[in-house]
């Protein structure tokens, strides 16, 4: 039987007296990734949320994964624990310069990474998330296709559609961005038996040196299934934490003191604990906004079935 803490419990409870699911992204917090009736990255929290029947969704993740929760389910209550628990790559493309820049591509199809805004889905053909860009690029069959925001996510996305042509935005995620080649290389020196592990967030360099690139699921899925036991982690470090959980024999690096996310960990058992009790904060958002961007994301979860 799984030991909570009072905290946890008292969590627990309220979650049952309120019918309520909690999801959280693979870098939350270990005491909130226990309380989690789902830990996964961003295609598995859209997929679980758009079909799971609970009416009222606790979500511990960053802003831009909620209001997609609640875009694809438009009727049900979602809850963000903070409301200023924001992605600031998401910001870095507004919808007013991207109808600009559009202006010069008038042929390209715009991908929007999930991390983006509803304002930006609206206006874009199709979302993507780390986990199937490929995929969802190659289904466009598309001469051109402008790439908002991740820069670094787009370039190596290219690398597997060579027949389209990409216009990066340039946007980038800081935690990602700033691991260096030079940080892997010493922690090669280091543990030389041991894997490496990366988030296609990080830039062209570092990703060179990598034996695996994945989403935060797939990055999981693959240190579980080596028989390989030692891996140098570049993502984020709340993911040390779930690998650790589902098998704790796997001996993990984290890749650079910059793997942090500040705005995950803004999500803690006491506020989980208020937006249960306080039904805060909620997710809302104008209805146009919200109907269009439900295209972008609804044609996305297609693709990926
Ligand atoms: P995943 O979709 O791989 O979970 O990534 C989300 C994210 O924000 C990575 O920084
Ligand atoms: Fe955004 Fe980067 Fe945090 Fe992911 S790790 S939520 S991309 S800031």
């Amino acid at each position: 039987m799984k030991k909570y803490n009072l905290l946890q419990e008292q969590i627990l409870q309220l979650k049952k007296e309120k019918n309520a699911v909690i999801v959280a992204h693979t870098y939350q917090s270990k005491e909130i990734q226990e309380i989690a009736d789902l830990v996964g990255d961003s295609l598995q929290l859209s997929q679980f949320c758009a079909n799971d029947s609970s009416q009222l969704i606790v979500f511990c993740g960053v802003h831009f994964m909620a209001e997609s929760a609640k875009i694809l389910s438009p009727l049900k209550t979602v809850l963000l624990p903070d409301i200023h628990a924001g992605c600031p790559m998401a910001d870095m493309v507004t919808a007013s310069d991207l109808i600009e820049f559009k202006k010069d591509y008038p042929e390209a199809k715009v991908v929007c990474y999930i991390n983006s805004t509803a304002k930006v889905k609206a206006i874009s053909d199709i979302c993507c998330t780390s986990s199937n860009a490929v995929d969802i690029v190659k289904s466009l069959k598309a001469k051109q296709v402008i790439f908002v925001p991740d820069q670094n996510l787009g370039r190596y996305v290219s690398t597997f559609v060579r027949e389209t042509e990409f216009i990066m935005w340039n946007g980038f995620c800081s935690v990602h961005n700033n691991l260096k080649a030079s940080d892997i290389l010493k922690l090669k020196e280091t543990y030389p038996s041991a894997l490496v592990a990366m988030h296609p967030e990080c830039q062209e360099e570092p990703i060179k040196l990598a034996d695996f690139v994945g989403s935060t699921k797939a990055i999981i899925d693959y240190v579980l299934e080596q028989e390989h036991d030692e891996f140098i982690i570049a993502t984020e470090q709340g993911i040390i934490d779930r690998i650790n959980m589902l098998d704790p024999s796997k001996k993990l690096h984290l890749a650079g003191k910059c793997l942090l996310c500040k705005n995950m960990k803004k999500i803690t058992l006491e506020k989980v604990k208020a937006a249960l009790e306080e039904n805060i904060y909620k997710v809302e958002m104008d209805e146009n906004i919200m109907n269009q961007a439900r295209g972008s994301l609804v044609r996305m979860l297609e693709a990926s079935r």
